[in-house]
């Protein structure tokens, strides 16, 4: 064979499998697109490190961070990265505080904060935003407009993620989860395609992302229903977690869940513990759609006698940011969940405070963790949410109102990343813990066994079987989405997040 015939065959290999052996994503993208790169340690690099939750995500640190600012643009970086075989990861606000879900250590990352359209329509009342914004400058860019969207309680969360875990809003007794009034998507599939998802397009492919996470694509843009919005009244409470008030505070967000008589209003009950000064309190985040909420909603926590109250009538979008005070950083963060029935009212003081002592006892198995801070909350799941997110189409979680649910979010932070493996075992043990409170007086017959109780993705532990928990036909329609979506588990092999179950 002649030398330069050899050459050819040789080049012609080459190019037939050039695709393999493209060097990093990074640089492919540099050089072939006009895509927006960061690399360390230029300062638009540092700074979008430093907007995650947990420090431990921060620490990681991607090969460089990709931010596109056209759905062109992602659609090219997924066809870069069907030629190599990197783990990626895709981030908005960075909330998440599960490693590798929105963080990657070594391979790219792909940032949506240049994907961060805002555009109300007055005629359709419907707004398009993009997954790169928050909720607090969703809030301030609607609030001249009369409408708003449902979306996070905290400010500072981002939109990417939070939709397409449900998110649950202050608005959800009144509207359903955020993701229910999302009305259309459009997404980057796994083949770099193109795809506009709505009840009529792609129906299952809609269903399955409300509440789906990143296991289908990337959604570039969100097209969500409006709701006219005017002043509202809100802001928190706090008291000390005394034996009294601690017993007063679960009875009376056991009474606020159950009948939920008015749709207008939302809470988070909160506990905190931290354990190196025995600063044990309770902090409530209050919220009424309405200048002034009645008096009886609120009135079995007001009558507990808080020690601080900052309630009080102001702009929607100002309780979002001023929310904000609740997003400390410097922290490495974990969460979890767990779903509980909610329990009648002759039993409601002694199980609450069952979960409650149960909390107590696990969290303290950590408190030699330097700078460890035990949160609890519960969150009112109440009937009325899950009808409404069935009138609006569904989702995932597929809730039924057969019973109220409270949704416990568990959270720890603490100082040093050298610490994760024992609170990693903490928070299990803590879910675990309450999960076995609620199997034991499910036995005793306090709490209805035949129960339908899934975890919430959006306050999920990595190891938590988000998929496993929901109906079996929900899972199969995600795994039946999944097949005709990412049929080589591109999504699945390569980045993080709740992985759907074969
Ligand atoms: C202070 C605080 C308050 C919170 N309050 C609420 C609340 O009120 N209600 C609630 O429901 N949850 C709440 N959460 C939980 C929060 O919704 C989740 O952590 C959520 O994942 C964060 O969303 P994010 O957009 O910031 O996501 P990120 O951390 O950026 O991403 C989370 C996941 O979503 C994926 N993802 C992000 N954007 C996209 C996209 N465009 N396309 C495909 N996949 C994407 C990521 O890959 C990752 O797996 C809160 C969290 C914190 C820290
Ligand atoms: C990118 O371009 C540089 C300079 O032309 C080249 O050396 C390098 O091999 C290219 N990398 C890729 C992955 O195309
Ligand atoms: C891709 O990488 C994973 C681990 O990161 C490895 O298990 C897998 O075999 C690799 N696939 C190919 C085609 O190289
Ligand atoms: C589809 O969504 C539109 C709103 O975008 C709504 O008017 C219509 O009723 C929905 N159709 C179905 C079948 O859910
Ligand atoms: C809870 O509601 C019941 C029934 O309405 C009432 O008897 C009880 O006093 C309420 N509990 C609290 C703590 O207000
Ligand atoms: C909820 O409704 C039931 C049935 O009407 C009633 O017995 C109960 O007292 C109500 N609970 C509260 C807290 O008002
Ligand atoms: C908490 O721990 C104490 C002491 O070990 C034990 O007596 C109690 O039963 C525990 N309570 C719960 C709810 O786990
Ligand atoms: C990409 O995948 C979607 C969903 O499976 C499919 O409908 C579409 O035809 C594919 N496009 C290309 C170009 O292969």
């Amino acid at each position: 064979m002649a030398r330069s015939t050899l050459i050819r065959v040789v080049l012609g290999t080459a190019a037939l499998v050039a695709p393999a052996i493209a060097q990093g994503t990074c640089e492919t993208v540099e050089n072939r697109t006009s895509i927006s790169i960061s690399t360390s340690p230029a300062i638009s690099y540092t700074e979008e490190q430093s907007h995650y939750w947990s420090t431990f995500c921060t620490d990681l640190k991607p090969a460089c961070i990709l931010e596109p600012s056209t759905t062109e643009e992602v659609a090219a970086i997924v066809s870069i990265l069907r030629e190599n075989n990197e783990t990626f990861a895709v981030k908005s606000g960075g909330h998440n505080p599960n490693n590798y879900f929105a963080s990657v250590d070594g391979g790219p990352l792909i940032s949506t904060k240049n994907l961060n359209e805002v555009i109300f329509d007055a005629d359709t009342e419907t707004v398009r935003v993009g997954p790169g914004n928050r909720w607090d400058e969703v809030g301030e860019q609607l609030d001249a407009t009369g409408y708003t969207v449902v979306g996070g309680r905290i400010g500072n969360v981002g939109v990417g993620g939070y939709l397409l875990g449900n998110g649950l809003s202050f608005m959800s007794t009144e509207y359903g989860w955020a993701a229910n009034s999302i009305l259309e998507a459009t997404v980057v599939l796994a083949n770099a395609s193109i795809v506009t998802v709505s009840n009529t397009s792609h129906p299952d492919l809609f269903l399955a992302l409300r509440g789906g996470g990143n296991n289908f694509g990337i959604v570039t843009s969100y097209l969500l229903q409006a709701y006219p919005q005017g002043d509202i009244w809100g802001g928190n409470l706090e008291f000390d977690a005394t034996p009294e008030n601690t017993a007063a505070l679960l009875a009376a967000v056991r009474n606020f869940t159950e009948n939920y008589s008015d749709g207008k209003a939302g809470i988070i009950m909160t506990a905190e513990r931290t354990l190196g000064t025995l600063l044990d309190i309770w902090i409530l985040f209050l919220y009424y759609n309405g200048p002034e909420p009645p008096q009886e909603v609120f009135e079995e926590f007001l009558a507990i006698g808080p020690t601080i109250n900052s309630c009080k009538t102001q702009r929607y979008a100002d309780l979002l940011s001023g929310n904000n005070w609740a997003v400390l950083t410097g922290s490495v963060y974990t969460i979890g969940t767990e779903t509980i029935p909610l329990p009648g009212a002759a039993d409601g003081a002694e199980i609450l405070q069952a979960v409650y002592d149960r909390w107590v006892n696990v969290s303290d198995t950590a408190k030699f963790v330097p700078g460890l801070i035990a949160s609890v909350a519960f969150q009112p799941m109440p009937k009325r949410v899950a009808q409404i997110a069935r009138s609006k189409g569904g989702d995932l979680l597929d809730l039924d109102d057969d019973v109220d649910r409270i949704i416990v979010e568990l959270d720890y932070s603490f100082t040093f990343k050298s610490d994760y493996d024992q609170v990693d075992l903490t928070m299990r043990a803590t879910y675990d813990g309450i999960s076995d409170v609620v199997k034991g007086y499910q036995q005793s017959g306090q709490l209805p066994s035949d129960v339908y109780l899934p975890i919430f993705m959006n306050d999920g532990f990595y190891p938590q079987d988000y998929f496993g928990r929901l109906r079996p036909e929900k899972l199969q329609l995600a795994q039946k989405v999944q097949a005709e979506v990412d049929p080589d588990g591109f999504w699945k092999e390569r980045t993080g997040g709740f992985k759907i179950p074969a």
